[in-house]
């Protein structure tokens, strides 16, 4: 008779999570399949939302396909590493070559393997709270052991350098910072990346800096690239075709070394044999790369007055604002709401059962805040992609559902007090 044992999958999975595409998602795509219309806002897929690639990429990527049908060098093509270089040398970062730029399938790919390249068992890595929680789930299954450091609300999602140095310890190997953040928006001043990138010197960690949203910046925030302030240490920045140049189908991404280069050639090695591994990244992608990085970028037309992205965050400020419940300092950057609801007014919300109701009563997806690494449970986070009056819709739903929330719950405390009464009858 054979043995039906059940298949259990690896303890390396143990601690990984990636809950925007998890339960919520899968629900809502039932939802769908029976026929409901539901506003997805819980990823950042510009496509989904009529964002089209710029033209020129499109066309170098067909005008070169013929030269794109076998594998390509497993750091990625040369002219797609080179525009990186000129890229970070425009900005003002030195000693960048070809050779210290590595293509990946996504930002995502090559957050896996710049991390698989350096951690031991235990080792550990300081990562942002709330992060992107590719971050986390990518330490975690790399061996090594994520330490959150906070980026509070009250402090506009800002980290506290002093805070993070705190948590440094003999096994801590790595930083990783994201600027402009995902999920909150925060664009770091000049001062506290200044002072990231000293305690990743002073304590030799390398510096990974996810710059994804670089040129997503509102209302004059300035971007500025970490890998301008680090000189004593490894920087890393990673960056990528999917957010600003709206072509995450692509997959493409890059990183780009920096810094003290010296001393690293054995990690960029194991990441030049890792990235052999797996030959190579998407070619015919690659080759829209050079066409991106250089002249004219049309992000600046979405992100300004009248731009489709500026108009849809000053739709969701307006709405926060007038809201009874909600609270939201105005992101920087970026393309999120990370959306916090006054504990004073609904001291029994709950991120995730609220997620569910709004998906099921109301058809809107959004990312519970718990989906981000974060203790506290009264935030969430949407997407700033559909267009402004889409989203104005999805807010007045919103603020029904949480009215209703706010209704049982004083039902709920009318009938405690009634109980309470009777008792004393
Ligand atoms: C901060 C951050 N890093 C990396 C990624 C992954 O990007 P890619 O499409 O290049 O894999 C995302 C995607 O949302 C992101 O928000």
């Amino acid at each position: 008779m054979s043995n039906h044992n059940p298949i259990s999958p690896s303890d390396s999975l143990r601690n990984v999570r990636y809950e925007i595409r998890g339960r919520l998602a899968r629900r809502a795509h039932e939802l769908q399949r029976q026929g409901y219309e539901i506003i997805s806002l819980n990823i950042g897929n510009p496509g989904l939302f009529g964002f089209r690639t710029p033209e020129t990429m499109r066309l170098a990527m067909v005008e070169n396909l013929p030269e794109a049908e076998g594998y390509c060098h497993q750091k990625g093509i040369f002219p797609a590493r080179e525009a990186v270089v000129m890229q970070q040398q425009a900005r003002g970062v030195t000693g960048v070559s070809a050779e210290e730029v590595f293509i990946g399938n996504g930002v995502s790919e090559l957050i896996d393997l710049v991390l698989r390249a350096l951690l031991n068992d235990a080792d550990e890595v300081l990562v942002p709270s709330p992060d992107y929680p590719l971050w986390t789930a990518a330490v975690n299954l790399n061996r090594g052991k994520a330490v959150h450091y906070a980026c509070r609300p009250e402090n506009g999602f800002l980290p506290d350098p002093a805070e993070v140095e705190a948590l440094v310890t003999r096994r801590t190997r790595a930083l990783v910072v994201i600027n402009p953040n995902n999920p909150t928006g925060a664009v770091y001043p000049r001062a506290t990346l200044e002072a990231l990138a000293r305690i990743a010197e002073r304590h030799q960690l390398v510096l990974y800096s996810d710059e994804i949203y670089d040129q997503m910046v509102y209302d004059g925030a300035e971007f500025v690239p970490m890998a301008t302030l680090v000189r004593d240490t490894l920087c890393a920045t990673l960056s990528g075709l999917s957010k600003v140049y709206r072509a995450c189908g692509y997959r493409v991404g890059w990183a780009a070394f920096s810094g003290r280069t010296q001393g690293a050639g054995d990690y960029l090695s194991a990441l030049e044999l890792l990235s052999s591994l797996r030959l190579c990244a998407n070619v015919p992608a690659q080759w829209a790369v050079q066409t991106a990085l250089g002249g004219y970028q049309s992000i600046r037309e979405l992100i300004t007055p009248g731009g489709r992205l500026y108009e849809s965050r000053r739709a969701i400020l307006e709405t926060v604002n007038a809201s009874k419940y909600l609270r939201l300092a105005p992101p920087g950057g970026a393309m999120y709401g990370f959306i916090g609801v006054d504990r004073q007014a609904l001291p029994q919300f709950d991120d995730q059962q609220f997620a569910l109701e709004l998906l099921e009563q109301k058809h809107v997806l959004v990312a519970p805040g718990v989906s981000f690494n974060v203790p506290y449970r009264n935030h969430f986070r949407v997407t700033t992609l559909p267009d402004a009056a889409t989203l104005r819709i999805v807010f007045a739903r919103i603020e029904e559902q949480l009215a209703s929330i706010a209704a049982r719950a004083e039902v709920a405390g009318d009938a405690k007090v009634v109980n309470a009464g009777a008792r004393f009858k």
